[in-house]
């Protein structure tokens, strides 16, 4: 077994028994609890109510939920333009944050947009949330000399 495929198969071992899906209609309220419980200062453009009926219109397929029972305990959206991916919105419940669920999130997202063909994956950190960065460079992800830029439409 090669390294990578040792460490993935190590990451997922501490996530036994959550499973991870594709959202479905009758997710909404536990993941608009969970957003703004993870995300409390996000503007009204990234809230679920805007951003859910955006995301399932559009490439349904790479917005997952992380499932404990009836409790959306994680999200994770994902986007590919055909040249990118982008990851969005990964969120864990703070009652199950450092039991490898934001990893298992992110690999889920990595292998949905790898069978689209995506072969880099772009993300964006608020210059506020540092200890993010530190989840992302765990999972292999570097900070890239790049500035990000945007204007809305
Ligand atoms: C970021 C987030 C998704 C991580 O989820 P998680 O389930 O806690 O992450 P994992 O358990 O898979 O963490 C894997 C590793 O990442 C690193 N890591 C995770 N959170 C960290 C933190 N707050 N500070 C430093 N390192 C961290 C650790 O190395 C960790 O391994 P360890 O627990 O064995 O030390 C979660 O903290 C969260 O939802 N935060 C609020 C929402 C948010 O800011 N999302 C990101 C938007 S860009």
């Amino acid at each position: 077994m090669g390294a990578d495929r040792l460490a993935l198969t190590l990451e997922k071992s501490k996530q036994l028994g959550m499973d991870i899906r594709i959202y479905q209609d009758g997710d909404f309220n536990g993941i608009d609890a969970l957003w703004n419980e993870a995300f409390p200062n996000d503007p009204p453009w990234n809230h679920a109510q805007k951003a859910v009926p955006e995301k399932t219109a559009f490439q349904p397929d790479l917005l997952f939920v992380a499932v404990d029972g009836a409790e959306i305990a994680g999200s994770i959206m994902a986007g590919y333009d055909g040249h990118r991916g982008w990851l969005y919105a990964v969120a864990v419940h703070s009652k199950h944050q450092r039991t490898g669920l934001g990893t298992a999130l992110v690999r889920k997202a990595e292998e949905a947009l790898r069978a689209l063909g995506c072969g880099k994956i772009n993300l964006q950190v608020r210059g506020t949330n540092e200890a993010v960065v530190k989840f992302y460079q765990h999972l292999g992800y570097v900070i890239e000399d790049r500035l990000s830029l945007g204007r809305r439409l």
